[in-house]
């Protein structure tokens, strides 16, 4: 008997409710889905968009398999879940995707590394550090300032510390070792810049790789992305690109993958981290470029044709909307009725978050052509946003 095609959607489920899930489950509308989504509550910003919901934690195996029940694919806005547990799914016949053996090197810095450099990719000098006296001859080999890392659970530089001096270091270390927490220890890498290669892999094998970005940093936290990035040559873009559709094959990467890479002063490449889903640098592909990177993400982990990575205007710029120190006292609603009189071309994304000091609460992209005046108005724009003030002098109501 002839088996009778289902009409039937797909359902992708995926492990968290943040903004990434959010903007994921506005890519599934467009392909006649929704996302159903593991929320912590009921006001996370995916949970408050689906009507999929189920609330509960990612380090909860019932709650993982109730995501996960009829699912196509299970897949992730974050990094957290054990790799015990998804180990458990995947028995249990849940496609987890990305598979647990390649989301380990997104989760564990320090496995990362290993890996990386086992594969010939450049990384920073690094060292796994058990003790004090590790930490002292990787100081003496290196003579290098140091940056201590938590191997995991950390995001947005949280576990990530600069180290002064050797003192500074060792402190830091030793409160992460009395922790529990494994460290690993690098070299400080002098930065001209850092630039993040986004590329998305299926399981038939298909690889698309977006344009390079350079994505600008404060305090550990990206605030700009520039998609193309600005001088880099044509050769060392399609290198970096090699480099992560390389990475995504060998690690067994569905999904996106971002890999997040240090240029040096003398112009070299090193890999800083990888994440395996869809990525603050690729915010800007929402506006900037034919496929957006959660459409991508779903289109992968489907095992559907990847679509086209062109950008769709010689720059896009996405600047972040972060928490302001103090909350401003005119809502949000009325900043944006501000920032859209003065810029009809921002494209706004928020994601229904609660403002926190430094806490990702949006972001805008500006599509066009003059690199410096995008810059600007990227910048100008994020800013009001962030604190209800324009940060030229401009007057509201002038
Ligand atoms: N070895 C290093 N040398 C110089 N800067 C670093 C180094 N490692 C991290 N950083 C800086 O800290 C930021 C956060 O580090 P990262 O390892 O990406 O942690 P997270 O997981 O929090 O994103 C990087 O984007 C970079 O600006
Ligand atoms: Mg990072």
């Amino acid at each position: 008997m002839m088996a009778v095609p289902s009409s039937r959607t797909p359902l992708v489920a995926m492990v968290g409710g943040g903004q990434l899930a959010r903007m994921t489950h506005q890519a599934a509308i467009a392909l006649g889905q929704n996302l159903r989504v593991l929320a912590n509550a009921a006001d996370e910003p995916a949970a408050l968009v689906t009507p999929n919901v189920v609330i509960g934690s990612h380090t909860d195996l019932d709650d993982l398999r109730r995501v996960a029940a009829g699912a196509a694919a299970l897949t992730f806005d974050h990094e957290h879940v054990p790799a015990e547990l998804l180990e458990k799914l995947v028995a249990e016949g849940v496609n987890v995707l990305p598979p647990p053996q390649a989301l380990i090197h997104a989760q564990d810095k320090l496995v990362m590394r290993r890996r990386l450099e086992a594969l010939g990719a450049p990384v920073p000098r690094y060292a796994a550090i058990e003790s004090l006296d590790e930490l002292d001859d990787f100081a003496a080999r290196i003579d290098a300032a140091l940056v201590v890392k938590a191997a995991r659970g950390g995001y947005d530089g949280r576990g990530v510390r600069m180290a002064s001096d050797l003192a500074h270091a060792r402190e830091v270390v030793g409160d992460y070792l009395a922790g529990g927490v494994p460290v690993l220890v690098e070299e400080r890498v002098p930065l001209r810049r850092e630039l993040s290669a986004l590329v998305a892999r299926s399981p038939f094998g298909q690889g698309a790789a977006w344009p390079v970005v350079e994505t600008v940093q404060r305090d550990g936290i990206c605030v700009q992305v520039i998609a193309p990035a600005p001088e880099l040559s044509a050769d060392k873009a399609a290198a970096a690109q090699r480099l992560a559709l390389r990475l995504a094959a060998e690690l067994g990467v569905v999904g996106v993958l971002a890999v997040e890479l240090f240029e040096t002063p003398d112009g070299a490449l090193l890999v800083n981290e990888l994440a395996m889903r869809p990525h603050n640098s690729g915010h800007w592909t929402m506006d900037g470029s034919r496929t957006s990177q959660f459409e991508q993400h779903l289109r992968a982990v489907l095992d559907y044709p990847l679509g086209d990575t062109d950008a769709i205007a010689p720059v896009t710029v996405m600047a972040n909307v972060l928490g302001a120190a103090e909350q401003p006292a005119m809502s949000v609603d009325e900043r944006l009725h501000h920032l859209f009189a003065r810029m009809p071309d921002a494209r706004v994304h928020l994601y229904a978050k609660a403002e926190r000091p430094g806490r990702k609460v949006g972001h805008i992209n500006f599509v066009g052509d003059d690199l410096t005046k995008l810059r600007e108005r990227a910048e100008l724009a994020a800013h009001w946003l962030s604190c209800g003030q324009w940060s030229d002098g401009w007057e509201v109501h002038g």
